[in-house]
């Protein structure tokens, strides 16, 4: 954290600039690493930064010491990060695309960093042990998490059960989804008024702004925490230029999530990939405060500024006061690239586990690993069986 981890105040968010262009461009370029790592969040020069730049004030009170900071960082040149795709592309025929089960995985595996980690369901014990005389608080991503990965972005549903166990989960522990997607799209899913949500990777967090522990309907209607609210026209005008970029592409599809847009290709077919990218790459020249991420067979354009689903978790720690690691135990179950913040997050506070949904080894931040929407589901159910045999009046209680 450095600097930036020091008690901060909400007043004074602190604000940086930095130039990652020259950083990238001084890096090795190697096109797996491009794609495997944002270059954007790894660059440590910072500047000073014009004061249109600042954004909209963090709304929620009851904040402790905030060690939050929004960060505005240059885009790199994107014709690298597209470039490192591309490279990748042609490297492999079998088109490692990061977070896919592909070749990607078997590189992957032989990383000097990769472990594999325990099953979350074997160690169950040992999590339940380490909570104890604790409060867990559950961090849920949504797809490839609570929903199969589907070819139709627009039918990734998830199954009743899998809704029953999140919403009995949500009776003991404080659970919020933390999605890509935009805030209405993943609730349209889940349909559950007990959670807390983050959309758009984080950059839309709907939490009560007074106390925590009562969800009544007049903390619903609370004003959401966007940090790139100033990013919506242009978000709004690259939607359109992406979608016009790409209706000739069959299979291409893009979604707009608010606060970022996502670009799948899942569809489309691999000989038409690097077309896709470089359509993109294309469209972002005339964007230069917007930048590319990649996910499972989807890129993603957001706003520069450096806000992820790992910044989402300590904001609603602390928005909902559950950031002493002493009595707080946050778990965080992801199968994403962009989960990987968020474990991080987990990792560097030295609180919590993040666990990953994967069936093969990943490189990862997280703890422990669940193989599929399955157990994560399994997983659930256990964190209810073990609090009804907790406390078995809470049924009672509203
Ligand atoms: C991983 O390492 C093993 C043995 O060390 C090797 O046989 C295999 O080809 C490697 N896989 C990749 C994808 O590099
Ligand atoms: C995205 O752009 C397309 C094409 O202009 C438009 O039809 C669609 O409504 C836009 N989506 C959003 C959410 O703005
Ligand atoms: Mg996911």
């Amino acid at each position: 954290m450095g600097a930036m981890g020091r008690c901060l105040g909400l007043r004074s968010i602190v604000l940086v600039c930095v130039a990652a262009a020259e950083a990238a461009a001084s890096g090795p370029r190697h096109a797996y690493a491009a794609m495997m790592s944002d270059p954007v969040a790894k660059s440590q020069t910072m500047l000073a930064l014009p004061s249109n730049m600042v954004p909209s004030p963090v709304t929620s009170k009851g904040h402790h010491c905030s060690s939050l900071s929004v960060t505005y960082i240059t885009r790199p040149k994107l014709v690298e990060v597209v470039g490192g795709l591309l490279g990748v592309t042609k490297l492999s025929s079998t088109c490692a695309i990061p977070y896919e089960h592909s070749a990607s995985d078997a590189v992957a595996a032989n990383n000097t960093r990769l472990a594999k980690l325990s099953s979350a369901l074997s160690s169950f014990d040992q999590i339940i042990d380490s909570a104890q005389g604790k409060k867990i608080v559950l961090f849920l991503d949504y797809d490839g998490t609570l929903s199969p990965i589907v070819n139709d972005p627009e039918k990734a549903f998830m199954s009743p059960e899998m809704r029953a166990a999140v919403k009995n989960v949500a009776r003991f522990l404080p659970t919020a989804i933390v999605s890509g997607r935009s805030r209405d799209k993943v609730f349209e899913f889940v349909k559950l008024k007990e959670l807390y949500y983050a959309g758009s990777h984080g950059m839309d967090i709907l939490v009560s702004s007074t106390d925590s522990q009562s969800k009544t309907k007049d903390d619903r209607e609370a004003k959401p925490f966007q940090p790139a609210s100033e990013f919506l026209p242009m978000i709004i005008e690259v939607n359109k230029s992406l979608v016009e970029a790409t209706q000739s592409i069959k299979g291409a599809n893009v979604e707009n999530n608010k606060f970022c847009v996502s670009v799948h290709y899942r569809n489309v077919d691999k000989k038409d990939w690097k077309l896709v990218a470089e359509l993109v790459d294309n469209v972002l020249k005339d964007f230069p405060r917007l930048k590319l991420t990649t996910g499972r067979k989807v890129l993603e354009v957001r706003p520069v500024i450096d806000w992820d689903k790992g910044k989402a978790v300590e904001f609603l720690l602390q928005s909902l006061r559950l950031d002493d690691p002493e009595s707080v135990l946050p778990i965080y179950i992801g199968d994403d690239r962009t989960d990987e913040d968020a474990f991080k997050v987990l990792r560097e506070r030295n609180c919590g586990y993040g666990i990953l949904v994967s069936q093969v080894p990943k490189e990862t931040e997280a703890f422990y690993s669940l193989t599929s929407p399955s157990e994560v589901m399994e997983f659930l159910n256990s964190l209810v069986r073990w609090k009804e045999e907790e406390s078995p009046k809470v049924h009672d209680q509203e």
